[in-house]
């Protein structure tokens, strides 16, 4: 029997895959449990997503943790969120540190509790020099939000002559984004059977691949990300040309 991961086509692996990790709180119900029950059972799904990556040799990975909407979600689940955050980056940093994963994080950071930036700022420092997987937590993110904010400073550089209004393009916009740098995800993953975006990474998705999965994100493991790496492998990505043009180049 062949293993899917033997199916991997190592030449075209996507550079950057992202995903939206949900269907904690469906999982929890189904087994009479609280929602939190479920968000804990995740944590083991988002460990085998950054290990599966980062064997695979992919350069980055974005995971969407918590929306700027989420913030809307009763206070002793956001609670409960913040310290499994905590919890997890206790435990995890010195396997971070050994796999050589560099640490970043998107997000509107002023929402966030003051010992959470802490801690994570100190693990982004430690791992800034790592040259393996890069692993961005999307935190406190919401894409309206972050487009918005790119915007304002642009429009602020403009009227200190920093920059001429004629000089932004879609270069230039995306310098201003938070993903500043990093390639669009060429694949991204939703879990749980929902269908929608749900303000994430609006801008950077324009030509994503996208793959929407059953599972519920406790269950995910390297297996569900193998077979979206193929299903990504097996589709034509056109970007706006014909099938026949792409044959010919
Ligand atoms: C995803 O699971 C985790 C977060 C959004 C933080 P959910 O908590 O959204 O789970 P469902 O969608 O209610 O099942
Ligand atoms: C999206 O999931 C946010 C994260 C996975 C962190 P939600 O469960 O919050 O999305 P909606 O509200 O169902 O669209
Ligand atoms: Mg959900």
């Amino acid at each position: 029997m062949t293993l899917l991961k033997d199916k991997i086509n190592y030449s075209k692996l996507p550079c950057h895959v992202a995903v939206i990790m949900d269907g904690n709180g469906r999982w929890a119900r189904e087994r009479g449990s609280h929602r939190i029950f479920g968000h804990q059972n995740g944590v083991k799904a988002v460990k085998e997503t950054v290990e599966g990556a980062g064997e695979l040799g992919i350069k980055y990975l974005t995971l969407y943790a918590f929306s700027k909407e989420n913030w809307l979600r009763p206070h002793e689940e956001i609670e409960a969120l913040m310290n499994l955050m905590v919890s997890t980056i206790n435990s995890e940093t010195e396997t971070l540190i050994k796999n050589n994963v560099r640490l970043m994080v998107i997000g509107d950071m002023q929402n966030l509790p003051g010992y959470i930036v802490e801690k994570l700022n100190k693990v982004i420092e430690r791992t800034c020099e790592n040259s393996g997987l890069t692993l961005i937590i999307a935190l406190s993110y919401g894409a309206r939000w972050e487009i918005a904010q790119a915007a304002r400073r642009i429009s602020g550089d403009v009227v200190s002559g920093k920059l001429k209004a004629e000089e932004i393009d879609e270069a230039t916009f995306s310098g201003y984004l938070l993903t500043r740098g990093i390639p669009d995800p060429e694949l991204l993953i939703r879990t749980s059977g929902e269908f929608r975006l749900s303000n994430f990474l609006l801008w950077q998705l324009a030509y994503t691949e996208m793959i929407f999965s059953k599972t519920l994100w406790p269950d995910f493991r390297k297996e569900h990300l193998y077979k979206a790496i193929i299903d990504f492998q097996e589709r034509e990505r056109r970007f706006g040309k014909t099938s026949e043009q792409l044959k010919c180049d």
